[in-house]
């Protein structure tokens, strides 16, 4: 797992938003309501629609195109839509907010 700063460490004080993010190259959808910070594919497993131009209720995260729900802490959908998304593991440090990113081969034996 490599660890990567998203965020300064403040952003947990401010307004809720949700952003598509680029981490390594990989699109994600950084979510954060209350004083939690959830990020997930940003690509709707639907239809593909982005995932950061939705909302959030609930603890959910609704996509705009068809309305499909997906707990923000599990990924799971909502029953009866038969999909997921992937989730990644947030850590608050000192420093700032990290997301956790399995390694690639490549970047194993790079
Ligand atoms: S593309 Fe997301 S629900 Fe259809």
């Amino acid at each position: 797992m490599i660890w990567i700063k998203i965020f300064p460490a403040e952003v947990l004080d401010g307004e809720d938003f949700i952003k598509k993010i680029n981490v390594s190259g990989k699109k994600l959808c950084a979510v954060k309501t209350g004083d939690r910070l959830f990020v997930v594919q940003n690509k709707c497993p639907h239809a593909g629609a982005e995932l950061s131009q939705g909302w959030c209720s609930n603890g959910n995260i609704i996509c705009p195109y068809h309305r499909h729900e997906f707990n923000l802490e599990t990924g799971r959908g909502k029953a009866g839509q038969g999909n997921y998304l992937n989730h990644y593991p947030v850590e608050a440090r000192g420093d700032g907010i990290y997301v956790g990113l399995k390694k690639s081969w490549w970047q194993f034996w790079g």
